[in-house]
């Protein structure tokens, strides 16, 4: 089935992927292209509507990215955000200048005045904040638009040429921050280019496999699964597409956490693919014997996972097909398709460059996260996989300062369980995005009972964040933080001391090591 498409033209601003991930939630399919890319392949593609997004350029500046002022002759509706909203004014005749005074500079949020007559603010309340973040100022709009918003410091809050469709706001609709920004874009779509809305998960899944079935043909599939959340629902994306034809490999490094390795086989028992199971355990001990340097072990864990590769390789033979897990965000971010490539080849974890296999399939390629989820419950996988929050690949091995050992991996695995329990059971397992123990290798001094203790010292890291990149540190609840802490110390023999850890990122990272 074909969708219906709008186009997100980028022009470098900030909260691009967040418009795409709007229009998605309102039921239209959209795509993110740069501002380089031809206007033949735009007019090609059949949009439905496109979104121009912001930048941090001023457009009177020569330099700034522009775009030709033919594809307002497309006769296809327009919707500039920001430095969007100020190239269709400086394409279209207006004049862009910078904000003369401060007073006309804007950021942050806003109270701010809308015609409601207008299209885009059709069934909104006339007054609402809205976020803005703009240092120039329209001080002279296009032939054909009228002003159909204002601030106390702005006239020209917001444009509108209703009888060609085109429009521009100063402000970020897309960001939580503008109140009623979500029902302006359903406007724009749905009032103004008349979409019909037929973005579902369930269609997607069904095109998907669809799909998936005819380019596979009777080829053979090769999947490495590590339990993630992409890797997971891409392989019951290809299972219930071509069953047998497909072989998921999951290495279990014996650095999983407790029961994941067992989780995951379980999820995938349901369809007829094989599954090959690798229980490596003593392979990646006895190569990590004896080591604590973090980058060695990482290393040691990275050509472990290759070599336990090359065995399964013999095994299976030649593949026709490689599936990866990319997903939207890396394409977005990478802007070519060579580099989502190279990042994806990461993301699986250790297969060697010579697996031989003539195409890759990256079916989540054009899916945001939190759609691949959707997907994954529309596939059948149970919540705990679909919501599973990112564990790296070398798994406790880096979670465990100082040298790797069964026993230490023992102690870990049982104290990371009863934190994440004591987490889930006080409701915060959705408010934190990663959440885990780490056994430290300090030593220390206590008492239980009437007897001396020398045992290790576990941390507890609960992080929010949205990228990964940066992150605070999660405010759980003393109650939470102190039922695991007597759990933990009462449960797991060798551990006498929790403490919580209270560092950001930057300046420490997310994990220990
Ligand atoms: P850091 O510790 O760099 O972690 O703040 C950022 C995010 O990346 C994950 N992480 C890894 N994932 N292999 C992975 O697949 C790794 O070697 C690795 N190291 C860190 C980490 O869990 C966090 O989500």
């Amino acid at each position: 089935m074909e969708h219906e498409l709008v186009i997100v033209l980028d022009f470098g601003g900030q909260y691009n992927q967040l418009i795409a991930r709007r229009v998605r939630e309102c039921g239209v399919y959209c795509e993110v292209k740069p501002y380089t890319t031809p206007l033949a392949e735009l007019k090609a593609a059949n949009p439905i509507g496109i979104i121009f997004t912001g930048g941090p350029n001023s457009v009177y500046d020569p330099a700034s990215p522009h775009y030709t002022s033919e594809i307002f002759q497309l006769g296809v509706p327009i919707l500039g955000i920001c430095y969007g909203c100020q190239l269709i004014a400086h394409s279209l005749g207006g004049l862009v200048t910078p904000a003369v005074d401060d007073s006309a500079r804007e950021y942050g949020k806003t109270e701010t005045f809308y015609d409601t007559s207008c299209r885009l603010f059709q069934g909104l309340p006339e007054t609402g904040i809205s976020w803005m973040s703009h240092g120039d100022y329209m001080a002279k709009v296009p032939e054909g638009f009228q002003l159909v918003a204002h601030s106390a410091a702005c006239p020209n809050v917001a444009i509108a040429d209703e009888a060609r469709g085109f429009y521009g706001v100063q402000f970020h609709p897309e960001v939580n921050h503008t109140e009623n920004g979500l029902k302006m874009l359903h406007n724009f779509l749905y009032e103004v280019c008349h979409a019909k809305g037929d973005w579902t998960m369930g269609d997607y899944c069904k095109t998907a496999i669809a799909s998936i079935r005819q380019k596979v043909g009777d080829g053979k599939v090769l999947l490495a699964l590590s339990g993630g959340v992409d890797s997971s629902v891409a392989a019951a994306l290809l299972a219930e597409a071509v069953g047998d034809q497909l072989t998921c490999v999951f290495v279990d490094h014996g650095l999983m956490r407790k029961d994941e390795g067992d989780e995951v086989e379980k999820a995938f028992e349901k369809w007829n693919i094989h599954l090959i199971r690798m229980n490596e355990e003593e392979r990646f001990l006895t190569a990590l014997a004896g080591v604590s340097d973090p980058e060695q072990k990482r290393k040691i864990i990275g050509e472990q996972f290759i070599r336990v590769f090359e065995v399964v390789g013999k095994q299976i033979g030649a593949v026709d097909y490689l599936v990866q897990g990319t997903i939207y965000p890396d394409v977005i971010e990478s802007g070519t398709g060579d580099a989502a490539v190279i990042k994806s080849h990461h993301n699986v974890g250790g297969l060697p460059d010579y697996v031989d296999f003539k195409e890759i399939i990256e079916p989540l390629r054009m899916l945001f996260k939190d759609e691949v989820r959707q997907l994954g419950r529309e596939l059948g996988l149970p919540e705990y996989l679909v919501m599973r929050q990112p564990f790296p690949g070398p798994g406790l091995g880096i979670r465990i300062i100082g040298d790797v050992t069964k026993e230490k991996a023992d102690l870990l695995r049982e104290a990371d369980a009863i934190f994440r329990e004591e987490v889930a059971k006080g409701g915060w397992d959705r408010n934190i995005n990663q959440y885990f123990a780490v056994l430290t290798n300090m030593r220390s001094v206590g008492v239980m009972g009437d007897g001396r203790t020398y045992d290790y010292t576990l941390a507890l890291r609960g992080v929010t964040t949205t990228d990964f990149m940066t992150a605070d540190w999660a405010r759980i609840p003393y109650e939470i933080l102190d039922a695991a802490s007597t759990r933990i110390v009462n449960e797991v023999k060798g551990i006498n001391r929790v403490v919580y850890d209270i560092t950001s990122k930057p300046p420490a990272t997310i994990e220990w090591e």
